[in-house]
């Protein structure tokens, strides 16, 4: 049996750690072991490159490097986290997974497309998400949450607002590109809103499928 993998993406302040937890908690009250995980990160492997992603020490290397260090925790996370949740029937929830590389470091960081789609391959073998939720929100939304946190902004949270507008413009390129997997979520609602909005959509692509399939036939 094979778990359901979710990912969420979206650009800063659009709530995706909150949704994961909240889509979690629902999921396990029908059940169903969940396993909660992020990137970069997920693995200790991974979460040891995270911080040198994060605090900009790759930076100078500059964006195909950097790309490569995404992907090597990548890989790091596939195997030692997703991939064998997955294998035992758990559901696994990512918060950000490989749509940011293909945003982050293709789109905004001009990296070759043919370079991130093969470290896709190498990384990420079938371990490919069935459902991705886009949280969209107005960058000064955002941004708005994310000062409101008083946080340390990151190597990615620093970039000027234009960067962000692009950020934004580019998920939802990418969600109309793959509509079957991509499913793009107002975000600048409430949290409650905003969750169950994401559960509907679950229900109805993840949770009913399966109901209709394994529900035992009606005695004629
Ligand atoms: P994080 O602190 O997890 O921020 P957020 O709350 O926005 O998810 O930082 C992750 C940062 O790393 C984020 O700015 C996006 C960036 N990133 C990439 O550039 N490429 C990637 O492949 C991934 C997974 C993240």
């Amino acid at each position: 049996m094979r778990g359901s993998f979710i990912t969420f993406e979206g650009g800063e302040g659009s709530g995706k750690s909150t949704q994961v937890a909240l889509l979690a908690d629902r999921l396990r009250l029908r059940g169903i072991e969940v396993v909660t995980t992020r990137e970069p990160g997920g693995s200790p492997g991974a979460e040891a490159m995270r911080l040198l992603l994060l605090n900009g020490v790759i930076k100078p290397l500059g964006p195909t490097a950097e790309t490569m260090i995404f992907a090597a925790a990548r890989d790091d996370h596939v195997q030692t986290t997703i991939a064998p949740a997955l294998a035992r029937g758990a559901w696994v929830i990512c918060d950000r997974f490989l749509d940011s590389t293909r945003i982050y470091q293709g789109v905004l960081g001009n990296v070759d497309r043919r370079i991130i789609r093969a470290l896709e391959r190498a990384t990420v073998g079938d371990a490919m998400p069935g459902l991705t939720f886009v949280l969209d929100v107005p960058v000064e939304v955002g941004f708005a949450r994310v000062s409101d946190r008083g946080q340390i902004k990151d190597r990615f949270e620093s970039e000027e607002i234009e960067f962000h507008i692009q950020l934004r413009e580019a998920f939802l390129d990418l969600a109309r590109d793959e509509p079957k997997r991509c499913v793009v979520i107002d975000a600048s609602q409430s949290p409650e809103a905003v969750a169950t909005r994401i559960w509907l959509a679950v229900v109805e692509r993840l949770l009913k499928p399966r109901t209709t399939k394994t529900a035992p036939r009606a005695a004629s």
